[in-house]
């Protein structure tokens, strides 16, 4: 049996890769989800078939209650509030990784056996990551369902004290790992990674929590990786390994996307940006025109593309089945109709693509920034819908805009712009909008998903 376990964890960590691999592409992304799924239930099965695993009762307890709560949260989230619920996923997976680490710790001071220098490394690098990541999450979890103010709390002095705190641990990491027996440094390290964890994430804004939250989960995945260290277990190593990669990836993917340094997230420096004050902040740029849908219908009986592009206000209104519904009118009126995706359009990754699944607009109408960008200058109609600052085209020329160099959809190159919005307020970035004042864009006022549902009757009965 005992040779059959390192064959079943590399079975699984096969079927984990293939699966990540797969969902990268939406067309695949559900078959790699089960792939990697499966991998999962192979790991977990083959953990549990090893010798030394705890009482099957105890196993059985964990496993209905923790899936009760599960599917009890997953049911009840709405889907605005799903970066809340991954914060508290990641929190949890951080926390367990911790727990285990911390306990074989304590079973090895019981037995009076000292662990191996490897063995007590990862214990210390599980307690710190695993405690840094519980409350991190936390906060990012409290200050994304505004049970906490999103504002950056700082205070003077503030990175020097993080410094000073960070030496502190390097000591305490170095004194648990050289004794680990010595149980009192390794609870202080307990108190000081949760402390951190706190200290790190409160200077960041809100708003910026979902690049937090993908940071978290790269921490929760490596804490895990190490926690594979101390129990001698490949799957957890290779699984975790993958979390944490992964994680960074789409950390950094985001931090592109948003135009900003990977380095500036780590340090906890941004959320300050987010004030938009500075040249490009904009007040008044002209003369806004408001529209109503029967004026767009007009546009749309002489239009044969359209391209939507879905922001953070398609999200809050939940619009999504009322535009599919849209798109395949306009799709009947013979209008080419495609969907743009800006890579952080919304509050999560794939916030856009998961909406629009959830709607049944087919994968093959959602096209990447990069591939449709080139369209839109032959474009007749670019229905924006609750999009923002990932339409702004300052973006593309004002220096002095806290989103110069962020990459843009370049609607403002479309024959005709929709604007669908409540009103002139910004959007994330807190920055005013000069596509709204362009000759060539229409202002819409409205809630998003009521605006639509008027689309498609105004366009069915023109
Ligand atoms: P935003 O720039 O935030 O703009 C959303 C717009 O939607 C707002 O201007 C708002 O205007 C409008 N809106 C809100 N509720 C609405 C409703 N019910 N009906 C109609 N409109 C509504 O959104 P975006 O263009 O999607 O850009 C995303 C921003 O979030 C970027 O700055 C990005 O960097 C940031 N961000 C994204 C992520 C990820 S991973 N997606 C992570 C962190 C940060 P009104 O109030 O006037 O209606």
């Amino acid at each position: 049996m005992s040779s059959l376990v390192p064959i079943a964890y590399l079975a699984s960590a096969v079927l984990f890769i293939v699966g990540l691999k797969m969902l990268s592409s939406a067309k695949t992304a559900a078959r790699g989800n089960a792939l990697a799924a499966s991998g999962m239930a192979v790991a977990i099965v083959t953990t549990l078939l090893r010798q030394g695993i705890m009482s099957w009762e105890l196993v059985l307890a964990g496993v209905v209650l923790g899936s009760a709560i599960g599917a009890f949260a997953a049911l009840r989230v709405q889907m605005t509030s799903m970066p809340e619920m991954v914060a508290l996923l990641n929190g949890s997976g951080g926390v367990a990784s911790a727990l285990v680490a911390g306990a074989e710790l304590l079973g090895y001071a019981d037995r009076a056996q000292e662990p191996t220098g490897v063995v007590s490394t990862a214990i210390v690098l599980s307690t710190l990551i695993g405690g840094i990541t519980l409350t991190g999450s936390l906060i990012a979890f409290l200050k994304l369902s505004e049970r906490m103010p999103g504002q950056p709390i700082t205070y003077p002095g503030q990175q020097v004290v993080n410094a000073l705190i960070g030496i502190g641990v390097l000591v305490l990491c170095f004194l648990v790992a050289t004794a680990p027996l010595e149980l009192g440094p390794f609870w202080i390290l307990v108190g000081v990674a949760l402390l951190l964890g706190v200290l790190l994430v409160i200077p960041i804004g809100g708003a910026d929590m979902p690049v937090v939250i993908s940071l978290l989960n790269s921490y929760s995945g490596l804490a895990a990786c190490a926690t594979g260290f101390v129990l001698n277990n490949v799957g957890l190593v290779i699984s975790g390994s993958l979390v944490g990669a992964s994680g960074i990836i789409l950390t950094k993917i985001m931090c592109d996307a948003m135009n900003r340094s990977l380095m500036n997230v780590l340090f906890g420096a941004f959320g300050a940006v987010q004030e938009g004050g500075g040249a490009g902040a904009g007040g008044e740029q002209g003369t806004v025109r408001g529209y109503t849908a029967d004026d767009a219908a007009v546009i749309f009986s002489n239009a044969r593309s359209c391209i939507i592009v879905p922001g953070y206000g398609m999200a809050v209104a939940q619009a999504q089945h009322a535009v599919r519904e849209l798109a395949d009118l306009l799709e009947q009126k013979g209008i080419t109709t495609r969907f743009a995706i800006h890579p952080v359009a919304g509050r999560m990754p794939g916030h856009m693509n998961v909406l629009l699944a959830e709607a049944d607009v087919p994968y093959e109408k959602l096209v990447e920034m990069d591939h449709i960008n080139s369209e839109f200058p032959e474009t007749d109609v670019a229905l924006v819908l609750g999009a923002n600052d990932v339409v702004n085209p300052s973006a593309r020329s004002d220096k002095g805009s806290p989103i110069y160099g962020m990459p843009i959809l370049d609607v403002d190159r479309a024959q005709h712009v929709f604007v669908v919005k409540r009103s002139m307020n910004p959007g994330f970035a807190g920055v005013q909008n000069p596509l709204f004042f362009n000759e060539n864009t229409m202002m819409i006022f409205g809630d998003a998903k009521g605006t639509v549902l008027a689309l498609v009757d105004a366009v069915r009965e023109y």
